[in-house]
């Protein structure tokens, strides 16, 4: 076995030195192999069918039985497990998936990067706008918290326009409440703006929702303030008050907490194949903190270890190399911090990146981003394709659904790399017509413990674990087999049309 982290530390403004593997170029000493067979004796080039023919429910469901034990080490801090980034689930999480991929020995280099990210937390929050308790008033994600985190009494300030500029915010939103629509900037720009005028907390409504507004402020900045986003229906009475220029007072509280930590992704390569051409899959590490993360993304973090222990006991063409990241439920940072440092010619070695975020939600589809050449790197689309003909195969159904940054391919993309990938549904809502193609049950959402502390053992849909950790099987192999057909990569282009349609970065709206 052999175990390459060589890092290097560089000090980054605002940050303490972090550590940036050397993208397994400088290897360390050579550990013991596992066993001899791993030098010795050809092995067998693999094959789809021959990998996909490993993949077993049983093996699946023993790791998530481990995964839910790992998450209880988040007990201590947290009263429940959590796997979030900073947690002793966390870093049981990462240990699981180092030590697992060490023990398969000489196969794979396995290296950590660290990366600064930041960790917000809300303990408690109030809003009372009026005499009412607006229903569907929630926290912003890495909201600050309310000044010494005590409740701020105030008047509501009707802001013009959607507050993107400065001079939308009227000098009376001073030490008030300043009420903003959405729409048109960041919601952290709002936030900021009311910041800067000395306002007391803002609420960011949306006309177009019932349920609030799951966002978040994104990058902290020691200007944002306590933020809540409201739905339409408890926004429109008080609107109409602030056009007929009656008071509304407010009392708006926040005890949360914004820190900055260290964390890491995992990336491991097979040492065997054309080093200068991968096939890159990867899965996020973290939880949120509201539970323990066993559909999202224990599932795919798990089919990811399953089909990398199976993978070696074949011989690969090309290499392939697999990632964990951390930080996802905060918005992308693992994979984010991992596309932004490659290096040039690093970034044209990986032909295509796979996404496996939520393979296995209890009342699951089957869905294939749609992820086409027009509006990303070539090679997406065929890579789509690929996922279509597979299931197609199988005779089982299956469902398009937006590429809109909601998780860690967004960076790939971004930086010029294609990608894609497949899913089995989160806080969406299951039509009729999908109940008839997949099973399961209409109105409900695909995976009604979404981001909850019940996204444990029991939610997860084997049936659709087993079936999607076989179509990963299929894409490993096809990809560590031949690239015959699939387009070179060519110089990187920011992907115009892409990020025009994003307003998601990871699953929080930010604009
Ligand atoms: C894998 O294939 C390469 C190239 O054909 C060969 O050099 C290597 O020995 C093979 N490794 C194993 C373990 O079969
Ligand atoms: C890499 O990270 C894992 C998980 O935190 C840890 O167990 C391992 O010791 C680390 N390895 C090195 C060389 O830092
Ligand atoms: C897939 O995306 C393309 C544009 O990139 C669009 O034309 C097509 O309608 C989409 N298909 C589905 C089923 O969403
Ligand atoms: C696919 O969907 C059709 C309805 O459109 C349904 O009749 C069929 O049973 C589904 N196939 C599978 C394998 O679920
Ligand atoms: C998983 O889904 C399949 C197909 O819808 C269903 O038959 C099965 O009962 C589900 N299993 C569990 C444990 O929910
Ligand atoms: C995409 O790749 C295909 C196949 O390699 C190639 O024929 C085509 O010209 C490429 N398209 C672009 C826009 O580069
Ligand atoms: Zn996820």
């Amino acid at each position: 076995m052999r175990a390459s982290i060589s890092t290097l530390s560089v000090l980054a403004a605002g940050a303490s030195a972090l550590q940036i593997p050397l993208f397994l170029s400088e290897k360390q000493a050579p550990v013991e192999p596992a066993s001899d067979d791993d030098y010795h004796g050809e092995k067998p080039q693999v094959s789809s069918s021959a990998l996909q023919d490993l993949i077993s429910g049983n093996k699946l469901y023993a790791r998530a039985r481990k995964l839910y034990e790992i998450a209880k080490l988040g007990e201590d801090e947290y009263n429940h497990p959590t796997r979030v980034i900073g947690s002793a689930g966390h870093d049981g999480t990462l240990s699981y998936i180092y030590e697992t991929i060490l023990a398969l020995g000489h196969y794979y280099d396995i290296s950590n990067q660290s990366f600064p990210a930041v960790s917000g937390n809300v303990f408690e929050s109030r809003l009372v706008l009026g005499d009412e308790v607006p229903k569907s008033a929630s926290p912003f994600g890495l909201t600050p918290p309310t000044k010494n985190r005590q409740p701020v009494h105030g008047t509501v300030i009707y802001v013009e326009n959607e507050g993107c500029e400065l001079g939308d915010f009227p000098a009376s939103v001073k030490n008030n409440i300043a009420f903003v629509k959405r729409g048109k900037c960041p919601f952290g720009t709002k936030s900021e703006h009311a910041g800067i005028k000395g306002a007391a907390a803002v609420v960011v409504y949306d006309l177009g929702s019932k349920d609030g507004i799951g966002g978040t402020l994104g990058t902290p900045s020691p200007k944002h303030i306590a933020t809540f986003g409201i739905g339409g229906e408890d926004a429109k009475p008080i609107l109409k008050k602030l056009k007929n220029k009656e008071y509304v007072d407010a009392i708006a509280y926040i005890d949360a907490e914004v820190k900055q930590i260290a964390t890491t992704n995992i990336i491991a390569q097979t040492t065997f194949g054309d080093q200068d051409n991968c096939v890159m899959l990867g899965a996020h590490s973290d939880s949120v903190a509201e539970g323990p993360g066993i559909n999202d993304d224990g599932s795919g973090t798990l089919s990811l270890l399953e089909v990398a222990s199976q993978l070696t006991k074949f011989n690969v063409s090309n290499c392939v190399r697999f990632g964990w990241w951390a930080g996802e439920e905060e918005g992308l940072l693992g994979s984010d911090y991992y596309v932004a440092t490659l290096p040039k010619e690093e970034n044209q070695k990986i032909r295509l990146f796979m996404d496996y975020d939520m393979m296995a939600s209890p009342n699951f589809a089957y869905q294939i981003y749609n992820a086409t050449n027009a509006a990303n790197p070539n090679g997406s689309e065929e890579l789509r394709d690929l996922y279509i003909d597979w299931y197609k195969e199988q005779g089982l159904n299956y469902t398009f659904i937006p590429f809109d940054g909601r998780s860690d391919y967004d960076g790939f993309i971004r930086h010029g790399i294609p990608g894609g990938g497949i899913a089995t549904g989160a806080e969406g809502v299951k039509t009729k017509e999908e109940a008839e193609r997949f099973g399961g049950k209409a109105g409900g959402w695909y995976d009604p413990c979404y981001h909850q502390l019940c996204d444990d053992l029991s939610n997860v849909n084997i049936t659709a674990w087993v079936v999607n950790t076989k179509l990963i099987a299929h894409s490993v192999a096809t990809y560590a087999r031949s690239f015959k057909g699939f387009p070179k990569r060519t110089e990187s282009v920011a992907a115009k049309d892409y990020a025009e349609g994003v307003k998601y970065h990871g699953s929080k709206l930010f604009i």
